[in-house]
Parts: structure tokens; C-alpha cells; sequence
């Protein structure tokens, strides 16, 4: 299993570029198996979650050509409509091609999905469940796996009680092709549920609301060819500005677009951090000293709670007690336990709230990656700390990240990965 290896006390200097977001092309993957037409994906990440999606398509039967960060994917006729446990079990985002499947062949079969370990129990799929069988679906439960029917998905009116990101996108992609018209209320407002939408209105598609509370999708009978650019990743725009001002440090971020982590830079503004912005450019400036602040995760345009481990990691530098109130998932504080280890001063106050009172001196330490988020943060501590971090199952950082090390180093990190 590979680790990285960390050297502490960092200063970083020059700039980093914004890769692609996960998140988005996460959701244009599967969309590919709405329309039997060549898909072309520009600006993909190069990270394991798009690798694991890209392969289950291909277990699919779709024709996969990938180059660097571009991939053609051609979903003419699939011959399996099972998702197998191999790649549904790594990753959450395996129940998209659900609702791709069944809109196009009206059948689909797959395992619980697995993914970060950051919600109760196995993370629930019951609104995806509930919002198929509004659209007509019949759905049986057997030796492990679901089996959903569907002679064609019919339009339908539904009401998310939990608002829920990949919840609104699946309903999206099932009501594209469906039978008439489907109004998709208290829908999650991420950005990349609007480019979701405007991509597959590009390709004949019937999308309206999309980035609003109430979406409505008028069913069509096929989508043409896609072009897809994914947009810049606003969780590793805000992870860098963290990374900049947890260490200190001048840095330019690129190829970002600082609107979407408009919370993040308001919180900034009260912690003392200063930065400069234009449309698709960052610039956070070093500071004399920062100042604790409570935050509150939030659905967009709330704090992302994908931020929510790096910034814990920061408020360790700050003066005075900061609350963190993690609304969404009840696993994704259990990681400040490490940051403990490492010498800050945390108090657990219930699963969804710790205290950090700042500012104390961090220590490297041996470390093991529990998730995506939390492993980022774990680098970030590292860059902070007095001497050497290891962390463990670096994987979990890989899902997401984008040769993280290598871009790390360009910014004069001390950051080795081992083997
Ligand atoms: N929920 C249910 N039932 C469901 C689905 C969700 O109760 O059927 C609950 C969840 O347990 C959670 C809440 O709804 O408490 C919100 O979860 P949501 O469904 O929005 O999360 P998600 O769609 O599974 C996406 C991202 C996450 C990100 C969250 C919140 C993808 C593939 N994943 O997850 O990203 O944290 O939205 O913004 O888009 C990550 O990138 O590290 C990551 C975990």
C-alpha cells in the first residue's frame, strides 16, 4: 500500500492549477448510456474514482478511448445492465448508471453502492429507490442485490425529504428519457447539477431549474452526441486556499472559479485571511496571525462539508475556540481524533460537533487515511507540523486528487509518496 511522507514546518510559494471536478464527471460518465452516440469528456481528472467509473462502463459494454485527460465514450448497445460488486462496492457514485440503465434498457440490477465511510451505516439510497418507483419502476430485493424493471420510466412529480446531490442528479438522468413530464421538488442547488442539466439540454434534452429548488424535465426519445468540458473542482479551489493559509503561504490558484466557494472566501475575510480574485484565478495572501470562527456545513450555496476536514485542520492555527458543525454526514469528524495525536486541542462534543481551540503547535505523526476529505486534510496537517508525517492508505487521497504529491512539490512541498 502506498503512503506519503511528510515533512512539516512548509512554506508554499507560486501557483497551482484547478483540476476537473470528481463530482461532475462522476455524473457525465454514466450519462453517456442515455444516447447511443459518440460522448466526448474533456479536462477529466486522472484520479481512481473516474478510473473505477470508467471501467464498470466499459464492464458495461460501452467503448471506452481514453487519452490523458480526455475520454470518447461510445454506449451504442450495452450487453450487461448488472452492476458488478467490483467496482459498485468502491464507489458510491456507481448508482448514477442506475437510472441511465433502466431509462434506456428498462432493466437494471446492482449491489448496495460502498464509497467513504463518512455516513451512518451504509450511506442510504432510499430517495433514489423511492424516486424510481414514483417513475413507474418495480423494485425487488434479492441475494444481495436490487433488481429494478421498467417497461419505459413515466414522468412523475416527486419531493425529496432529504435534500440529496447524487439523489436530484439520478432522478435527472432517469426522467431525461422518461414518459412525459417529471417535476423534481427541494432539489439540491450544486453546480454541477446545473452543468449536468446543460449538458444534456445540449444534446436534445428538456431541462429547467436546474441550479433552483424545483427542476422540471419534459421525457424526449433520444439524446444525440455530447461535448462535455468539466468545470474546474470548487472543492479543490477551497482545499488549496485552505492548504495556502493553514501554511501561511502565498499562493495562486488557477483555472478555478472563486464564485462557487463564495462562503469559504466570506469566512476567510473573518479569520483574517486576505486574497485577491478574478473570474478564474485566486490569489490568497499570507497573514499576521488568524482568528477562530465557527462554521455550519451547508448544502450549496452553503460551506461544502467536503471542506469542512481541511478547514477543522486550519482552525487548529487560529486563536480562540471554533465550533465545527458538521450537518450532513455523522462519520466525517471521527478523523479529528488523528489531529489530536498530532497535538491539537479537540473536544468531541457529540458526532456532528467538535471544538477546536486554537491555536496549538501540531507534531508529525503516523497516520491512516480514513476518506477522501479527511486524507487531504491529513496532508495539510502534515505541511503545518513540526517534523515528519506518515499517512497511511493514500488511495483514499488518489480517489479524488490528482497527483497530488507532484503538485504539491511544485509549490515547494516536502512530500514524498513511497511505494
Ligand atoms: N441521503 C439519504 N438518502 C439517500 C441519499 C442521501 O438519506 O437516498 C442523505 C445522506 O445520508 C446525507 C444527505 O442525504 O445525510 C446528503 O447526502 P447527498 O445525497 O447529498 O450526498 P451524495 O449525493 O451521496 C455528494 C457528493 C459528496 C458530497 C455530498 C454533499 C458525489 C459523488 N458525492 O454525495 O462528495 O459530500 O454530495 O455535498 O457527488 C466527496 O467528494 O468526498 C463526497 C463525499
Amino acid at each position: 500500500m502506498s503512503k506519503f511522507l511528510i515533512t512539516g514546518n512548509a512554506r508554499l510559494s507560486g501557483s497551482i492549477a484547478v483540476g476537473g471536478a470528481k463530482n461532475s464527471a462522476l455524473k457525465i460518465i454514466p450519462a453517456a448510456i442515455l444516447s447511443d452516440q459518440p460522448i466526448t469528456i474533456s479536462n477529466l481528472p486522472r484520479i481512481e474514482d473516474i478510473d473505477r467509473s470508467l471501467e464498470l462502463l466499459v464492464d458495461l459494454g460501452a467503448q471506452v478511448e481514453r487519452q490523458e485527460h480526455q475520454v470518447i465514450i461510445t454506449a451504442a448497445k450495452l450487453q450487461k445492465h448488472e452492476l458488478s460488486p467490483t467496482f459498485a462496492n468502491k464507489l458510491r457514485a456507481s448508482i448514477m448508471f442506475v437510472g441511465p440503465l433502466l431509462a434506456r434498457y428498462g432493466r437494471a440490477r446492482f449491489p448496495h453502492p460502498g464509497g467513504c465511510v463518512i455516513g451512518a451505516g451504509t450511506r442510504p439510497i432510499d430517495l433514489f429507490l423511492a424516486g424510481w418507483q414514483a417513475m413507474g419502476a418495480e423494485i425487488k430485493f434479492n441475494h444481495g442485490f436490487y433488481e429494478l424493471k421498467a417497461k419505459r420510466l413515466r414522468g412523475c412529480d416527486f419531493f425529496f425529504t432529504t435534500v440529496s446531490v447524487t439523489g436530484t442528479e439520478s432522478m435527472i438522468l432517469s426522467a431525461v428519457l422518461a414518459d412525459g413530464k417529471t417535476i423534481l421538488k427541494n432539489c439540491a442547488m450544486e453546480p454541477e447539477i446545473v452543468a449536468l442539466a446543460d449538458y444534456l439540454n445540449a444534446q436534445g434534452a428538456q431541462i429547467s431549474g436546474a441550479g433552483s429548488p424545483t427542476i422540471i424535465i419534459e421525457g424526449c426519445d433520444s439524446l444525440m452526441a455530447g461535448e462535455f468540458i468539466v468545470p474546474p473542482d470548487r472543492i479543490e479551489t477551497g482545499t488549496f486556499a485552505i492548504m495556502a493559509a493553514a501554511t501561511n503561504s502565498e499562493i495562486t490558484i488557477t483555472a478555478c472559479r472563486p464564485a462557487e466557494i463564495e462562503i469559504l472566501l466570506n469566512i476567510f475575510k473573518k479569520i483574517g485571511i486576505t486574497f485577491t480574485t478574478t473570474e478564474n484565478q485566486l490569489i490568497i495572501h499570507k497573514h499576521h496571525g488568524l482568528i477562530a470562527c465557527d462554521i455550519k456545513t451547508h448544502e450549496y450555496p452553503g460551506l461544502a462539508t467536503d471542506l469542512q476536514s481541511p478547514y477543522t485542520v486550519l482552525m487548529t492555527q487560529a486563536q480562540g475556540a471554533s465550533l465545527i458543525h458538521e450537518t450532513i454526514y455523522d462519520r466525517r469528524l471521527l478523523f479529528t481524533d488523528m489531529l489530536t495525536q498530532m497535538g491539537a486541542n479537540i473536544v468531541m462534543c457529540d458526532p456532528h460537533r467538535v471544538v477546536v481551540n486554537g491555536q496549538t503547535k501540531l507534531t508529525g505523526h503516523k497516520l491512516t487515511s480514513p476518506d477522501l476529505r479527511a486524507g487531504i486534510a491529513m496532508v495539510i496537517a502534515g505541511l503545518i507540523a513540526d517534523g515528519q508525517t506518515e499517512i497511511d492508505n493514500i488511495y483514499q487521497i488518489d480517489r479524488g486528487y490528482e497527483n497530488i504529491d507532484q503538485r504539491l512539490r511544485a509549490l515547494g512541498a516536502k512530500i514524498e509518496r513511497i511505494d
